[in-house]
């Protein structure tokens, strides 16, 4: 399949200029996995930073580490820059009662995630600057990267510009936090959201699927559950492949394997093309762009999560967790 697809905007270093957010005050809203990494490397970057928390554990984390600390309505009307950085699930209901009353025409707004405003449970002010930066990196990897000198790639996204100065603004930011080290892609916020809910919706359940009934096959035809986790994943083999395909690309990486493993996977690969996995992944992306899995989510977590309380006790109860735990004893690991 050729399709032409326009080249993306990577934003870099030399792009970014972080005094466009001198004499300004940061507040990061949330000190967890995202919000203790980013306000750390944006005050190490320079830059003035608070932290607005409800006073929990974290908040007495972000005292401990030496930040003035706010409840989050103090830290929004004290802010030039709000980054939101709590639970995507508790956003829209935080961000109406205690962020948004206190944020003055011309300020800006930061979001880790497009989901929120993308599906339509935050509409900012039009007054407001409405950014997006959201990496792709867990949050302890966002502060060990920063301080190995490194860098992590983030999606960014200029949603409202009311100040003319939103682009600077997100970029001085992405700076701030080490983003633009590895390089920031610009796209819209309802773009992340969809490419982010696909990985989970889409790709994974399919690769999951892949995965399951190999097992499934394996141990139904006789092989030893253990060996069968060792051989497929748990050795840790995969993921460092993984690092492979990342490091030189899923193609050149096959050059790393026997030729038996290449003869036998190109030519299996090439009796599965009649596999169309594609409307069951367009099913899921269409669900998604819909609108349709936001609303059914939202409506879940209303209801007090019965289904997702129901499939969590359920996943459980699979033999695969009672295998892997036998493979970690075997092999006396962690
Ligand atoms: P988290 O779960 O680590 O957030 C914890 C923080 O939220 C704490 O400061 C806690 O006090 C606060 N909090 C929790 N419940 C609250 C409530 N009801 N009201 C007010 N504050 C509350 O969140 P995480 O994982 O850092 O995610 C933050 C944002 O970053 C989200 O938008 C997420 O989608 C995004 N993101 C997260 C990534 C990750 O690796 N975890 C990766 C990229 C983006």
């Amino acid at each position: 399949m050729q399709v032409l697809a326009p080249m993306a905007t990577v934003y870099h270093d030399e792009d970014a200029d972080l005094a466009v957010l001198a004499g300004d005050t940061v507040a990061v809203i949330g000190y967890g996995n995202q919000g203790r990494s980013q306000a750390l490397n944006l005050r190490d970057s320079g830059l003035h930073v608070l932290v607005g928390n409800v006073g929990d554990e974290a908040r007495a984390r972000a005292v401990s580490e030496g930040f003035e600390t706010h409840d989050i309505a103090a830290a929004a009307a004290r802010a030039d820059v709000a980054m939101l950085l709590i639970p995507d699930e508790v956003m829209a209901e935080v961000y109406g009662r205690d962020v948004a009353p206190h944020l003055r025409p011309g300020r800006c707004v930061s979001f880790a995630s497009g989901y929120n405003v993308a599906f339509g449970l935050i509409t900012p002010a039009p007054s407001l600057d409405v950014v997006l930066i959201a990496p792709r990196m867990i949050g302890p990897g966002v502060r060990d990267r920063y301080l190995e000198g490194k860098g992590f790639p983030s999606f960014v996204a200029v949603h409202q510009d009311a100040s003319g100065r939103a682009r600077a603004r997100m970029l001085a930011l992405a700076k701030g936090i080490g983003s633009t080290r590895a390089g920031c892609l610009e796209l819209t916020m309802a773009q992340e959201a969809h490419l982010d809910l696909f990985t989970e919706q889409g790709f994974g359940p399919a690769m999951g699927l892949a995965l399951r009934q190999s097992i499934e096959l394996l141990v139904e035809q006789g092989y030893p559950p253990e060996a069968v986790l060792m051989e497929l994943y748990m050795s840790g083999e995969l993921a460092y492949s993984a690092q492979r395909f990342v490091d030189t690309g899923l193609v050149a990486q096959m050059d790393f394997h026997s030729h038996t493993s290449q003869y036998g996977s190109m030519t299996r690969s090439a009796r599965l093309l009649d596999v169309d996995l594609k409307p069951r992944l367009l099913a899921a992306l269409d669900d998604i762009r819909s609108g349709r899995f936001a609303e059914e989510w939202t409506a879940e977590q209303r209801a007090g999560l019965p289904l997702y309380n129901q499939m969590r006790a359920l996943r459980e109860q699979i033999p695969l967790v009672e295998w892997e735990r036998r493979t970690r004893r075997a092999f006396r690991m962690r």
